[in-house]
Formats: C-alpha cells, structure tokens, sequence
C-alpha cells in the first residue's frame, strides 16, 4: 500500500484509476486533470447522463491513455466508512480484472480522513480476499500496490492508518478463512493450534483446556455436546493486557461449533454443509484477539471459544438427558441441535472468573434470526442499555448492523424445565429471543451483550450487496468490535 500525498502524478499508458464522484456530480480537481488527459470523456458521459454518481453505480472507461473506473457515492451529505470501503473494492476488484500490477485510487474531496483511509485499504484488501486453499492452480493475479491519492492535509499520520486498515482486514480474512475451511481440515485441536500459533509473535497469551481439563472444571455442556464426535472438543482462551494492570477485563465468547449437524436432532442434508461455518463466532473471537494485539489498543481483552463438533453416535448427548454446566446450573436437553447455548453456558459462567467490565458473545446461533431480520443485520439482545447502544452505533458506523431484539422475563419463562434448572429449547416462537434467555441464566449480573451472526457470518450469494463481500464466510463481527472497543 501507498500513498501520495498532494502530489498528483500523471498515470502510464495502461495504468488504471478510480475516482469517486457524488451525486452533485462536481469533478474534483485531481478527476479533472484525469479528465482533461482522456479527452474530457468524464465529462461527456455526465453530460449525456450516462453516469450519475448514484452510490452503487459505477463505469469503465477504456481509454486509449488509460482505464479509469468512475464510481458513484451519492449524495455527499451520506458518505460513510462503509462505502468508501465498498468503492476501495471495486477498484481493486478492477484493477484485478484488467491485470494491472498497480493502480491509483482518487478520492481528493476535502472530507478524506484518516478514517476513511483506513476504510479504503480495508475495502481494497477485502475486495481481493478468495478462499482458494482447496484450487489446485492457485495463481490469482492480485494487484500489488495501491496508490491512495488525497488532496488535504489529515490529522494524524496517514502511514498509520494505513497501517491499520491492514492490520484489520487481515484480521476480517484470517476470520473468513477459519470459518471457510471445511470441518476436517479445522478441528477444535487444529483451532487451539492456530491461537498458539497466533499468539507466538504478539503480546497475546493463549491457554487451551483438552478433555482432561475440562473434565475436571466441570464443562459439562462442552463435553456433552463433543460426546458424539471423534475429535476430542477444547476451550481456547486468548488473552491480551494493553490496557492499565488490573483493569477489568472486555471478555469476547465465541461459538466455535466446527461442525453441526445437529447431533442425534440431526440436520436434513440440504444446506448441510453450510454448517461448517458454524465456528464463525469463535472465528471472529480469534480475529478480534490478533487485530487488538496489533493494533495495540489500551484495553484488557479476553476471548474464550469453545470449540467442538456436534456428532450423532452411540457415545452422543441424546434429547432427554441432563447436564451441568461449570456454574452447576443444570439444563434439561430437549433438542441436541441448539447446542450452541449449551457449550456457551460453559464459556459464559467461566468468563465470571475474570470479574470482566463487560462480555460480548458471538454465535451463530439460531435459524430463527434469519426468519426476524434476514441476512443484512445480526440479531443484538442483552442485559445493559448503554452496551446496547454503543454497539448499535458501531453497526451504523461500520456497516455490520445490528438490531435489539426484546429479552423480558416472560421469554425467561419459556425455558423452565420440569425435571432440570432450564431446558435447552423454548416453544415455537420467538427462538432467538428464548435461545438469549437460556444464556443469561449464565452471565449473572455483569454487563452483557450477545449477537445472534446466523443470517450473516456467510452468505449464499454475496447479499447483502457490497463489493467486499463474497459468496462465503463475511467475518462479520471484527470491523464492529473494533469500532466497539476504540469508542469505549
Ligand atoms: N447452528 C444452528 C443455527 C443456524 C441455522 C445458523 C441455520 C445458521 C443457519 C443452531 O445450532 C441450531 O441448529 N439451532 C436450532 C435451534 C432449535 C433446535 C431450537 C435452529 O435454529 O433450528
Ligand atoms: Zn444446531
Ligand atoms: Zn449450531
């Protein structure tokens, strides 16, 4: 990544550049020097109103002198982070489709800030991310340096936000990547590697409980959801102090199902396979830990994921039986397939230990979100307003929304079980609501705030439609926490 500052190069023959345009479709003075290299081409293309500078829309012009891709902002008054991520990657999804090695992207408005820049390296990296591991020809042209022109003086150092717009975008695809990658080649074992692995270069510190040791803490909803399964389950605890010594804790839970087929509930094989991204909370949890580690944020941070397969056999939990999670609470299980609750409640109660200022679950966790709010917010239900609210406002400024759903008492009740504390399933209604209740009987009284991702951890077919964001895992959850903690 570079950058040029002020200075405004004329391009090669067979460079490429993008520029942004609002809707009031005035040219900057740096689209201008390009328009007046191409033969006022911009110019004649707003004139015959084939571009409008709608955000989403976007043009190619290929030129005898260069390629320029004009892409659309809309009205200037709505700018945000998130589209000029969303324009950063349609540049270098561009400038990847035309081969070229470098490209220029030019947003010399008055309004870039250091924000925005790191948006637009977020965007570029993200725009080129492709889970390819598995493709036995590997070689994918990618850009190699990306030029980011602006006109006005920012406020701090733009090498630094350059910086961080890498530092979190890697983070984004490192959680893409674990949860993209099929169930055998990601075990709870391989994943407990690769928080060692993560954390051997930073200032994290990575802890991993096996059987044994659960075993003896009492993780019994852990290891009655991994009873069924080959792979031996773990609990991954990474652990960060940036912030003073003796700060309370951020605790970060993710929801690290490797693979759910539902167990003896199990699953129909439709879609099925799309249950290999049911490790994406405690994805984005690993995520979250590396891109505070570098960005070096003055916070104490914890992420607890608790990692297993949920198998059907003839060592499985089976409906009927009763477990007791390491707070001794006790949970009748009706339906092997919510065990995402189950191996959370373990997570949960454990991370009291901390005395933690407040915990942040991540899970895919309930089909039922995907009925109430689709696949372009997650589902958002706590015990405390203010991190409520903090957390809504993060999703407006990144992009990843979030929506409250209501966690009152009468859903409390839904989960009362007859032989047991609670039960694992409520009725028919409302399941992402009663699936939340079921985990605040393991948060106690500490500020709490759980994302239901199941609509949006991946997608089908790219929805919701941003150019950064492909058919597969999105990591959602990483750009929201970060924005969350920074704003703290
Ligand atoms: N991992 C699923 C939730 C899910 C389903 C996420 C589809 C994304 C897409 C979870 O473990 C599950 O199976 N939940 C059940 C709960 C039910 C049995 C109460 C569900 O949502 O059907
Ligand atoms: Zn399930
Ligand atoms: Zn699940």
């Amino acid at each position: 990544m570079n950058n040029m500052k002020k200075k405004f190069t004329a391009f090669e023959i067979g460079s490429f550049i993008s520029t942004t345009i609002y809707d009031d479709l005035s040219l900057s003075p740096n689209t201008r020097k390009i328009d007046k290299q191409i033969g006022n081409l911009i110019s004649s293309i707003i004139k015959n109103k084939e571009f409008t500078g709608k955000s989403n829309e976007s043009i190619l012009l290929r030129t005898p002198q260069t390629n320029v891709l004009l892409i659309g902002l809309g009205n200037k008054k709505c700018i945000s982070n998130d589209k000029l991520r969303d324009a950063a990657a349609k540049a270098s999804i561009t400038a990847k489709n035309l081969k070229t090695k470098s490209f220029s992207f030019n947003h010399d408005v008055s309004d870039m800030t250091n924000d925005y820049i790191e948006a637009v390296v977020q965007g570029s990296e993200l725009g080129l991310y492709n889970f390819n591991v598995y493709k036995s020809n590997k070689k994918d042209f990618r850009p190699l340096t990306m030029n980011i022109i602006i006109k006005n003086k920012i406020k701090t150092s733009l090498t630094k936000s350059i910086r961080n717009g890498e530092i979190i975008a890697d983070a984004i695809m490192l959680s893409r990547d674990i949860s993209n990658l099929p169930s055998r080649d990601c075990t709870p074992l391989q994943l407990a590697s690769r928080a060692k692995k993560i954390s051997s270069n930073r200032p994290l510190k990575t802890t991993i409980f096996n059987t044994d040791k659960l075993k003896k803490l009492g993780f019994g909803g852990l290891l009655g959801v991994a009873s069924g399964s080959q792979q031996p389950p773990c609990f991954i605890i990474m652990e960060y102090n940036g912030g003073k010594r003796g700060e309370k804790p951020i605790v970060f839970v993710g929801k690290t199902i490797t693979f759910d087929t539902g167990g003896i509930s199990i699953k129909p094989s439709a879609s099925m396979d799309e249950m290999k991204h049911d490790k994406s909370g405690g994805a984005t949890v690993m995520a979250i830990m590396q891109a505070v580690a570098d960005l070096k944020l003055p916070v104490n941070v914890v992420g607890l994921m608790p990692a297993t397969e949920n198998m059907p056999s003839g060592s499985a939990y089976k409906p009927g039986d009763v477990i007791t999670f390491y707070n001794k609470k006790t949970a009748e299980i009706l339906n092997t397939d919510a065990e995402g609750r189950v191996i959370l409640a373990d997570a949960l109660s454990y991370a009291q230990n901390y005395k933690p200022r407040m915990i942040i679950d991540f899970a895919t966790l309930t089909g039922a979100c995907i009925v109430a709010l689709g696949t372009a917010v997650s589902g958002l239900l706590g015990n405390d307003k203010k991190i409520i609210n903090s957390l809504f406002e993060s999703g407006e400024r990144t992009g990843e929304k979030v929506w409250e759903l209501p966690l009152t008492n009468e859903y409390k009740k839904l989960i009362k079980s007859d032989i047991a504390d609670i039960k694992n399933i409520g009725g028919r209604g409302a399941g992402t609501i009663t699936a939340a209740a079921f985990l605040s009987h393991f948060v106690d009284d500490y500020p709490w705030a759980h994302l239901d991702i199941a609509g949006t951890a991946w997608t089908q077919d790219g929805t919701p439609k941003k150019s950064y964001i492909k058919k597969g895992a999105t990591g959602v959850g990483v750009l929201l926490s970060i924005d969350f903690l920074r704003n703290l």
